[in-house]
């Protein structure tokens, strides 16, 4: 009776396939790779419950109370100095706190596009993030990506295409440190070339950043925006997925003028983030407990990526591929291309194991014969029985395959 009643972007609003996925994974008996979820053991719970209880007590009011659109002061501050860390030199004014970062790429989203403008996005992509984009009714074009990231050289074809045409782009979307689903990493050279293409052809950059902090071999990279001379790349951090995420605080960091634009934005969305989840962050963060709890993460998540890989290694047959990620949470596994992921799943979920299935990455439904597997909740010997679990319901339906193409020789 509604539909009627709904507005054109309302109307072509999908749900998610991972969130409805995740009913099917709740079941205790399953082993799950579905969900990019920290693990749960070890979540900062006695620092967390110890440092809420001394706030309520010195800072009552700053927790209880609403607070600024822009962000806590303090937290703004603490912000500006964990981008300093990472050679991003901004001010308060350049940063924005968000509900978690999938509020910032809506409200980009908001502010940026009109209906039918063209983004660009790595394929596969951001579940979330396209989700933004198709919310405002953005027209999604996708580039391949390599093991060294986004394809620059199939960016600037497209990017030639278009201006021939006379038509340009509003923005590119992208995860450049341990992508979502694919776990892969834009290499340096060309997050520099890249913010040059910027440049060049005039668009904006949105760099989705909740995972850099997380690498298990070698130094950071710099990130994208450690290139920006003009203020065209728009950064979002998150402190989801290396600390907590349901406090949901996040962050923009972008030139002021966009920064007051996407404050008007965030005012008629929620006012403001969760205050006491402000206060909680801005000290923890200066007593070092966000930095502790970085490391244990990394050393937790370095050794599931690890039993991951061995795993992998040792089960899955020769015909299946996956990406080794430096860091994150993420391996996307290739099947052959004349196997289904979907179809596979259901399958997978009869053995008690699940992941999510590739299209569900994908702006046009492609990436049907590919997966992601999140490493960061089971444990080591979960992780072991379920590729295990996995491998058997692949090696099963490759049996059958070749068994049914047999058949179709004969
Ligand atoms: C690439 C990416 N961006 C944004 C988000 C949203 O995170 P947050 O909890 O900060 O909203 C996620 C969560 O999985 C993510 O993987």
């Amino acid at each position: 009776m509604f539909e009627e009643y709904f507005s054109d972007n309302a109307k072509q609003m999908r749900s998610s396939e991972i969130r409805e996925f995740f009913k099917l994974t709740e079941k205790p008996e399953v082993i799950s790779f579905a969900g990019g979820f920290p693990s749960k053991d070890c979540l900062p719970i006695d620092q967390v419950q110890e440092v809420n209880k001394r706030l309520l007590l010195e800072a009552e009011e700053e927790m209880l109370q609403y607070s600024p659109t822009e962000g806590q002061e303090d937290l703004r501050k603490y912000i500006v100095d964990f981008m300093a860390q990472k050679g991003i030199d901004v001010g308060v004014d350049n940063i924005l706190v968000t509900s978690g970062s999938q509020q910032g790429l809506d409200l980009v989203s908001k502010i940026f596009i009109n209906p039918g403008d063209k983004v660009i996005t790595e394929s596969p992509s951001y579940v979330g993030g396209l989700g933004a984009i198709r919310n405002y009714r953005g027209d999604i074009l996708s580039i391949k990506v390599d093991n060294k990231g986004l394809r620059l050289d199939l960016l600037e074809a497209e990017l030639e295409r278009l201006t021939n045409n006379g038509q340009q782009i509003k923005f590119i979307y992208l995860v450049a440190d341990f992508n979502n689903p694919t776990g892969l990493s834009l290499a340096v050279e060309r997050r520099e070339k890249l913010v040059e293409l910027a440049e060049k052809y005039e668009f904006l950059i949105l760099e989705d950043d909740p995972y850099s902090k997380l690498k298990y071999d070698g130094p950071e990279r710099p990130a994208i925006k450690n290139f920006d001379k003009q203020g065209r790349v728009i950064y979002l951090g998150s402190f989801s997925k290396i600390f907590i995420p349901g406090i949901r605080v996040g962050w923009v960091v972008a030139a002021e003028e966009v920064i007051q634009k996407l404050i008007l934005a965030k005012q008629s969305t929620d006012l403001c983030s969760n205050s006491m989840g402000q206060r909680l962050i801005a000290a923890c963060g200066r007593e070092g407990i966000i930095d502790n709890q970085i490391k244990k993460l990394c050393r937790l998540y370095r050794r599931r990526r690890d039993k991951t890989m061995e795993s992998l290694n040792k089960y899955f047959p020769p015909e299946v591929n996956w990406t080794e990620p430096e860091g994150g949470f993420y391996t996307w596994v290739e099947l052959p291309p004349y196997l289904n992921s979907k179809d596979l799943l259901f399958k997978a979920i009869e053995q008690n194991v699940a992941y999510v299935s590739g299209e569900a990455f994908s702006s046009s439904g492609q990436k049907q014969n590919a997966f992601r597997l999140s490493f960061s909740q089971p444990t080591l010997e979960e992780i072991e029985e379920g590729i295990y679990r996995l491998s058997e319901v692949i090696k099963t339906e490759l049996n059958s395959f070749e068994a049914r193409n047999q058949r179709c020789i004969k």
